[in-house]
């Protein structure tokens, strides 16, 4: 019989199947664009790794349809946020937190910032949903499936693969291809992407076991509870950590190891040394499940793309997991990302709507490798208060400890410094603004000339809602049928979206003309007295920042695109005008066919 080199095409190829790579696949498939994803290892993540799931995460997940499968499998804000600072689980406490906008201050502002809330969502039950579903909407996911090359051309990549259960190897071309390889990526070493920052910086273990703690946890109810412990170091940086997995029965410990040292020891009779010694009582029962290793880095990518290769995730931007924001941001380049790929492949728009991706999550990148960086810089000053070093003895440490409640100036003074640190690390758990408040500067965003507004409060901490064109769409309430409805619920589904209000007919007539000129599907969702959705509660008129004959011209990643702020002077040319800027097209583009 005649041998025939395997050969797959397909239109992207997605390299992994972590939160980046499975959310690009599901995004895709559900956008109707054929994919192949591929992931070396035989499942998804084998470990609860990353948990925090926050607001525009989860509504990516909403606008995905899967937002309930998500809070099926997690455990809400209201057990999240209780972060205690103690000498062990069972030990003496030494102070609290509460994060995750648990205090009632940053509850509102949560609330206030998105329909949806932030959840604890381990990464071996989050990937899968993001899987199942890519999987069911037509993603060819090839698990045991290794990258080893790829060339590219102007038509396309050719990535060779092999099949590790098998030795096969084989190639396949697509039209596009996404790096998301994770920390190690070998996608952005191979196109050479530049990076600034250091790799390798600390090192910890992880492990994960199971021991029911409820008896000690569930009156004071957080995700992670910290150590100030002998021998015990996050990243060196002398804290340990039990996180919660599953509440209160699963459980992943944290314990620094030193990087530049002997290799460390993943025995499960370690693993169980370093449980007790986090829980503080050697008699409770421990069943190890796993023990790995993770490292800390200060690293984001310069680029992230070149030609028909894109990256997403980890593979360009790598940190500590303080505040959150590696699955997270991860997912968010994708959402960002599928949409125009999409249209970029269904010839609706030109290959530099691609370049937007560049412009917009490169930035991205950058602010969050410093946000989680600078988080974990609190912890050693709550050593420095004690006047000690981030690794001291046993004896050391309590006596330290026991002078923060002496009288006198000296001890005062201590105390205080001990106590303000302590609150300052809040910096790692609570930056809502962090999330919430991208601002992208692209040829995808066209600015209406506004001055940027002067935002009175801290751009990272809080939520500065805002409709000024790179901004994402304000959070707000509407009313339909007597029931409250999202205003993200509105946009999204891979479509543009335009929000007008009463008076605002002009909208649908230079939505047709888009459509007849560009091919680009544009839903007019009409917002106001007698329109399709009430504004009930005035939100929408004092949020819009436009007239009620305005429009808001939103993205399918919720970003608001353009904005006009009356509808009258405006003619559909205007809005031909904006989308043949957007997706790179000149005025003598011809239809669809
Ligand atoms: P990820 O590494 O998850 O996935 C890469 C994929 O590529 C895998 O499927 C892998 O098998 C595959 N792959 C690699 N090379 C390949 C090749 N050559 N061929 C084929 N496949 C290949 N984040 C967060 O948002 N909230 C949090 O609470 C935490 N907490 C947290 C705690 C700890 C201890 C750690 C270590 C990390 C976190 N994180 C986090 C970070 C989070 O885990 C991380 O940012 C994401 O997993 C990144 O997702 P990616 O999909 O980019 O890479």
């Amino acid at each position: 019989m005649e041998s025939h080199a395997a050969r797959i095409e397909t239109s992207v190829l997605i390299i992994g199947a972590g939160p980046a790579g499975a959310a690009a696949a599901a995004l895709l498939a559900t956008y109707g664009i054929e994919n192949v994803m591929i992931n070396k290892y035989g499942g998804v993540a084998n470990s609860p790794r990353a948990h925090i799931t926050n607001q525009r995460a989860v509504e990516v997940f909403r606008d995905l349809g899967l937002e309930r499968d998500l809070i099926a499998v997690a455990t809400p804000q209201s057990l999240m946020g209780e972060h205690v600072y103690a000498t062990s689980l069972t030990g003496r406490e030494l102070g609290r937190l509460r994060t995750w906008y648990t205090h009632p201050h940053f509850k509102a502002e949560h609330d206030l910032a998105s329909p949806c809330s932030v959840c604890d969502v381990p990464q071996d039950l989050l990937e899968p949903i993001l899987v199942n579903a890519a999987a069911l909407r037509g993603t060819a996911v090839r698990f045991n499936t290794e990258l080893l090359s790829f060339e590219q051309d102007d038509n396309g990549v050719s990535a060779r693969v092999i099949d590790r259960l098998t030795g096969m190897e084989s190639t396949i071309r697509c039209q596009y291809m996404i790096g998301a390889d994770g920390a190690n990526s070998l996608v952005a070493r191979l196109l050479d992407l530049p990076f600034e920052g250091h790799m390798n910086l600390g090192g910890s273990i992880n492990v994960v076991f199971k021991a029911d703690l409820e008896r000690f946890c569930a009156h004071r109810p957080g995700d992670m509870y910290w150590f100030l412990k002998p021998g015990v170091g996050m990243g060196g940086n002398g804290v340990g950590v039990l996180r919660m997995a599953r509440p209160w029965t699963r459980w992943v410990g944290v314990w620094g190891y030193d990087i530049n040292g002997a290799k460390p020891d993943l025995s499960h009779e370690f693993g169980v040394r370093i449980a007790h010694a986090l829980i503080g009582d050697d008699s409770i029962s421990v069943e190890i499940e796993s023990m790995s290793t993770w490292t800390v880095n200060d690293v984001f990518a310069l680029d992230n793309m070149k030609g028909r290769v894109l990256c997403v995730g980890d593979a360009v931007h790598r940190h500590p997991p303080m505040n959150g924001l590696g699955s997270n941001t991860s997912i968010q380049d994708s959402y960002n990302l599928a949409w125009k790929l999409a249209l970029v492949l269904r010839g609706v728009a030109s290959p530099s709507l691609l370049e937007t991706y560049r412009d917009e999550r490169v930035p991205v990148g950058r602010q969050i490798v410093r946000r989680a960086n600078e988080s974990m810089h609190t912890l050693p000053a709550i050593f420095q208060a004690l006047n000690l070093s981030s690794a001291p003895d046993e004896e050391t440490l309590e006596s330290a400890i026991n002078s923060l409640s002496e009288p006198g100036e000296v001890a005062k003074r201590k105390r205080h410094a001990f106590e303000d640190a302590l609150q300052a690390s809040i910096i790692g758990f609570n930056t809502l603004g962090v999330e919430t408040n991208q601002n992208y500067h692209s040829a995808a965003v066209i600015d209406d000339g506004e001055p940027e507004p002067a935002y009175s409060r801290d751009e990272e901490l809080y939520y500065n809602p805002s409709t000024k064109p790179g901004r994402h769409l304000p959070h707000l309430w509407l009313i339909k049928d007597q029931r409250r409805v999202s205003i993200f619920d509105l946009c999204g589904k891979g479509r543009f979206t335009v929000l007008t209000g009463v008076g605002g007919e002009i909208w649908h007539d230079a939505a047709r003309a888009v459509f007849e000129r560009l091919g680009v599907q544009i839903v007019v969702r009409t917002i106001g007295r007698g329109c399709n959705y009430e504004d009930s509660y005035g939100d929408y008129r004092r949020l819009s920042g436009v007239d009620d004959d305005g429009a808001l011209l939103i993205r399918p990643d919720h970003v608001v695109a353009w904005r006009s702020q009356k509808g009258p002077d405006s003619s559909p040319e205007e809005l031909l005008n904006v989308f043949e800027e957007i997706l790179g097209k000149s005025t003598c583009t011809s239809g669809p066919s």
